[in-house]
């Protein structure tokens, strides 16, 4: 049996109307092009569906039966373009993004601003460290990814939209806060709390004192910026982090930045996603509102 949806839906239009030409101007189609697709589909069948007596048309028996399956196909098929437009809304309005530790001080603001744009979105966000970040793009986990370093060997889509500038932090009143230009030399004498291993901070802190054939003295390794703030407060050594982690603690003057030369360390905040990942609408919106945006709202001055 070879009938289709179309030839269906006619049937369904002249057996209400029991009539062709109702029918066609329903669907906008001409009379002759009605009856030819009934013929095709009384002959698909090998029955007829209608019959006409004077003047009128009527339905057969057979006509009758295909009538209760049609409309439950037609009712059938409506559901599912229900259901595929509620998915397709679904994943308009579904941001799932992952961002670095150090980012997670400034995105929960342009997540605000954008939801406050955008009525409807449901956003995941996953806070996490570089490594982890690289592992989640490979495995296609996230739709955007906000970290300090892309890798070189992915191919991505990347945009760098803001700078993170690396400082040196320590506590009040520590000897060396109040010196001018303090040598890279000197820090040989401090002892340093690090990021753990596979944070971007971390990485980019040992590249940085490798290049200056430096080593420094960092026997205490904490797994977020909050502990090595409370630890640099605390007087348990200096630290190096990203000055979007600091705005509380220098408001407060709980900590200090020490004026170090080659400080700071310039990095970036890149925003990416895996070239040829078809994004969401939503997603596109919030990559573009990051890229032209992100200044503004977190009232930095201009690039
Ligand atoms: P992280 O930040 O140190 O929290 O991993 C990422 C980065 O700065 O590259």
């Amino acid at each position: 049996m070879n009938i289709t949806f179309r030839q269906l839906q006619i049937f369904e239009s002249v057996a209400q109307h029991l009539s062709y030409t109702r029918a066609s101007e329903e669907l906008h189609l001409t009379q002759p092009a009605v009856s030819m697709q009934i013929k095709q589909l009384e002959q698909s069948l090998g029955l007829s569906l209608f019959e006409q007596l004077g003047k009128k048309v009527f339905l057969t028996d057979a006509g009758n039966e295909l009538r209760r399956y049609s409309s439950a196909i037609t009712t059938q098929l409506d559901e599912l373009e229900q259901m595929v437009d509620e998915m397709k809304g679904l994943q308009r309005g579904r941001l799932t993004i992952a961002v670095a530790t150090t980012a997670n001080y400034f995105v929960p603001r342009l997540l605000a601003a954008f939801c406050q744009r955008h009525g409807d979105v449901t956003v995941s966000l996953e806070v996490t460290n570089r490594e982890q970040l690289l592992k989640g793009l490979v495995e296609n986990r996230t739709d955007l990814v906000i970290m300090g370093q892309p890798p070189k060997d992915m191919d991505l889509v990347d945009e760098r939209f803001l700078d993170n500038p690396l400082v040196i932090i320590a506590p009040p009143g520590h000897p060396l806060a109040k010196v001018k230009q303090i040598p890279l030399k000197r820090l040989l004498e401090e002892t340093f709390l690090v990021r753990e291993q596979g944070s971007g901070t971390r990485s980019s802190v040992e590249r940085f004192f490798a290049a200056n054939k430096l080593a420094l003295s960092t026997p205490m390794e904490m797994s977020s910026n909050e502990a090595i703030k409370q630890g640099v407060a605390a007087g348990l050594g200096l630290g190096i982090v990203s000055l979007h982690t600091l705005s509380m603690e220098l408001a407060l003057k709980r900590l200090e930045i020490l004026d170090v030369v080659k400080f700071p360390i310039m990095r970036y905040w890149h925003i990416v996603y895996r070239n040829g990942k078809r994004l969401s609408l939503v997603a596109l919106g919030f990559q573009e509102f990051v890229k032209k945006e992100s200044r503004q709202i977190l009232k930095l001055p201009a690039a």
